[in-house]
């Protein structure tokens, strides 16, 4: 009788053992935490972790994200060029990859080859279509670059001014308030216009965002507070000038773009003045500069080589996390929920169907977000209302990769202008809806927050 008590003690601590060896990567449950992407995920953490192809494309969609990769990284140049041609006369920058560096972020200062923050302008009121309203000889973006013989819009000069703030246990962070002053501009510009800073965002698993049902997204809007958590969220609607029809907004900071199509054919003509079949028209139509400059044939890029670079950022992988079994990055990971961070950043979405693309079809991700708009409070604010996004609103930005950032990109900035230079600074700076959970964060013991940033930076 012994004997077998000791054979069976001896079974469960065997069998305990080997199960604690699963949940190196395994929760209880079976599930591997690493995949944040699905089958999307990829295991490369490198300065390519956001570059790289989602597994299990085939030879053709392998060549057609290579040929995409390809242009998403080519310099354009002002005509007449045989090749790549079409830059300008106005642009922001002359290649994506200068503002995705790493297709991850944009450095944010203005009016060099690697800056990544862009400003949108308009005027007070919303056009036929809900959208903002151009300014006369501005039209919607500032762009601070021009081509030999144009001259850039204006300038944008970047300053900022300290803003401490002390947790209850008497810890100081200081945190930088933005000031962004329009300069030089090379024509009137009429007075009270308004501005938004955008960063150039990391494109983390772009092709999944789009496939999750609309009608997920719209399920996760509380208009009027129902559960009591402070948390509303309110979708974006945006008029999409290429189907002609209204869309539900996901991509932008502002969830102020419908579709990756839409997005990529806007950034080739508003941040590089680059024409296609979707964005046929220059971004400076109508300035006396045009036609000085640009005799070029329209639209300047080929409409198959729009259809790749779209292809390539819709299958770009996205990276697995690390360190899920580090004891401080589940407790962070705990808190994470248990304060409400989840609340707007969801851990756990499901996307749709997509009978040509295995990778991005049906799969349970873990983005980070909700695509809704939140109010921010005012210390975000840009006070630029964009289609159904008003001027303390942004959208939940994902946290997938998050913590690759320092290792992609070198330097970490975070937010839509990028004014937070640590992860902590980014969440001192919630307000608004997320008030809430900034104050139980700030609420929590040094220990406790620093595991909530661990968590974050094994995204
Ligand atoms: C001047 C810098 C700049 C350049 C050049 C640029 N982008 Fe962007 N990109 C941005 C900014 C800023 C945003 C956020 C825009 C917004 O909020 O409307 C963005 C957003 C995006 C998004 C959506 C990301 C998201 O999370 O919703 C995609 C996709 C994208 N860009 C792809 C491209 C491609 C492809 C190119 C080249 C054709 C390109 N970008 C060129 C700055 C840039
Ligand atoms: C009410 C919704 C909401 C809640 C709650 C919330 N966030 Fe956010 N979060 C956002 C929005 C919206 C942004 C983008 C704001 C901006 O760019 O100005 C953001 C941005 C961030 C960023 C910067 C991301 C980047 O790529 O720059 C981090 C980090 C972050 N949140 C972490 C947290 C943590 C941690 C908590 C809990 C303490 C939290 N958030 C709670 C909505 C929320």
């Amino acid at each position: 009788m012994k004997k077998f008590y000791i054979i069976i003690g001896m079974a469960v601590f065997v069998g305990s053992f080997s199960m604690c060896h699963k949940s190196d990567v395994f929760s209880e449950s079976g599930y591997d935490e690493r995949l944040t992407g699905g089958a999307a995920t990829v295991f490369d953490a490198t300065t390519h972790a956001f570059s790289d192809p989602m597994p299990g494309l085939d030879a053709r969609d392998t060549r057609v994200h290579q040929i995409g990769d390809q242009t998403f990284a080519q310099t354009f140049v002002a005509p007449p060029s045989p090749i790549f041609t079409g830059l300008g006369p106005i642009y922001n920058n002359i290649t994506c990859i200068n503002c995705h560096r790493n297709d991850g972020e944009g450095i944010p200062t203005s009016g060099s080859s690697n800056s990544g923050l862009l400003f949108r302008i308009s005027q007070p009121g919303k056009d036929v279509n809900g959208g903002p309203v151009p300014v006369p000889g501005f039209g919607l973006q500032i762009q601070d670059q021009a081509v030999f013989g144009a001259q850039p819009e204006a300038n944008m000069s970047i300053n900022y001014t300290d803003l401490p703030v002390t947790y209850p246990d008497g810890t100081t962070v200081e945190l930088r308030q933005p000031v962004y002053l329009l300069q030089n501009p090379y024509t009137t510009l009429a007075s009270g216009y308004m501005l938004s800073p955008r960063l150039a965002p990391r494109l983390v698993g772009m092709g999944l965002l789009e496939n999750i049902p609309e009608s997920t997204i719209l399920s996760f809007v509380d208009a009027n507070d129902a559960n009591g958590d402070g948390i509303t969220g309110k979708a974006n609607y945006i008029y999409d000038d290429y189907t002609k029809k209204t869309e539900l907004g996901r991509f932008g900071l502002k969830a102020n773009t419908s579709t990756l199509l839409l997005q990529v054919a806007t950034a080739y003509q508003q941040d590089m003045g680059v024409t296609s079949y979707v964005q046929t028209v220059e971004s400076g139509d109508g300035q006396a500069q045009m036609s000085v400059v640009h005799g070029d044939v329209q639209p300047e890029l080929v409409d198959s080589l729009l259809n790749y670079v779209v292809f390539y950022v819709k299958t770009l992988g996205v990276p697995a996390r690390r360190n899920v079994t580090d004891a401080d990055v589940k407790q962070g990971s705990t808190l994470f929920n248990q304060i409400n961070c989840s609340g707007c950043h969801r851990p756990t979405v499901q996307t749709g169907v997509d009978v040509n693309l295995a990778g991005i079809s049906n799969q349970r991700i873990h983005p980070y977000t909700d695509l809704l708009l939140h109010d921010m409070g005012a210390g975000l604010a840009d006070n630029r209302p964009d289609f159904l996004a008003n001027g303390k609103e942004w959208r939940t930005a994902p946290l997938w990769g998050i913590g690759m950032l320092n290792i992609t990109n070198g330097t970490e900035y975070f937010l839509h202008d990028g004014r937070a230079r640590t992860l902590e600074e980014a969440i001192l700076w919630h307000d608004g809806e997320a008030k809430n959970a900034k104050q139980k964060f700030m609420n929590l013991t040094l220990t406790e927050r620093n595991q909530l940033i661990k968590f974050l930076q094994s995204l």
